[in-house]
């Protein structure tokens, strides 16, 4: 091998060690970085401290009264009675099939444990100690408002809790069209 020969395999060796410590990936020591932007995002991250807000966050709560896209607006209903519900609460979906459809589907999911399928109170879990709720057939239920369902959907009431979270507005309801179909 002549001079020239072992200088060039030199210069490839250090080459390629430079190259290894380049590339090198200690994960106890900052290494080497290529395009840090992509690293280090220049956008507020969404829970970073952020100057430009007066509360210091960056995630910020929504203004009060805010409806998501899609939702219908929800009633401060700490507020309202159960009777005033009835009064002022309006169902605001028309009685078609798909609702009454879609209802079905959220009664079977969250209601009938308790309320049995057809309604009568008769649920699974009524035959494993739970009192049984009341029928939704009766004419208690004709003369109460849509309103006053919803609140107690809403709500809860006795020894039914609230199913506000379980139980999005606009399916709240369509069960309410699916109870008043059940019956007839
Ligand atoms: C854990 C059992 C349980 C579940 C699940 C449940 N309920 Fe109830 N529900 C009750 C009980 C018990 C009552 C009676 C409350 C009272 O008056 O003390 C009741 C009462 C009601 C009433 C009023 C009935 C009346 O005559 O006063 C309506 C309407 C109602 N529930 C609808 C629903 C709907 C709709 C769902 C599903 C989203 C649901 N319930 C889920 C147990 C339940």
């Amino acid at each position: 091998m002549d001079m020239k020969s072992i200088i060039k395999l030199g210069i490839v060796v250090l080459l390629l060690m430079w190259l290894q410590k380049c590339l090198y990936n200690n994960p106890r020591e900052l290494n080497v970085e290529f395009v840090p932007e992509m690293v280090h995002s220049v956008p507020f991250d969404a829970f970073s401290d952020n100057p430009n807000y007066q509360n210091g966050h960056t995630l910020q709560m929504p203004v009060v009264g805010t409806i998501a896209r899609g939702f219908l607006p929800e009633y401060s209903e700490s507020k309202l009675t159960e009777e005033l519900a009835g009064e002022v609460l309006i169902n605001p979906l028309d009685k078609t099939d798909e609702n009454i459809v879609r209802g079905e589907w959220v009664y079977r999911t969250y209601c009938q444990v308790c309320h049995g399928m057809t309604g009568l109170g008769d649920g699974p879990v009524t035959k494993r100690g739970v009192p049984p709720p009341p029928s939704l057939l009766t004419d208690n239920i004709n003369q109460m408002k849509d309103g006053q369902l919803y609140h107690i959907i809403t709500n809860g009431k006795g020894n039914m809790a609230s199913y506000r979270s379980q139980v999005q507005r606009k399916d709240r309801w369509k069960v309410i069209h699916y109870i008043r179909a059940m019956g007839n």
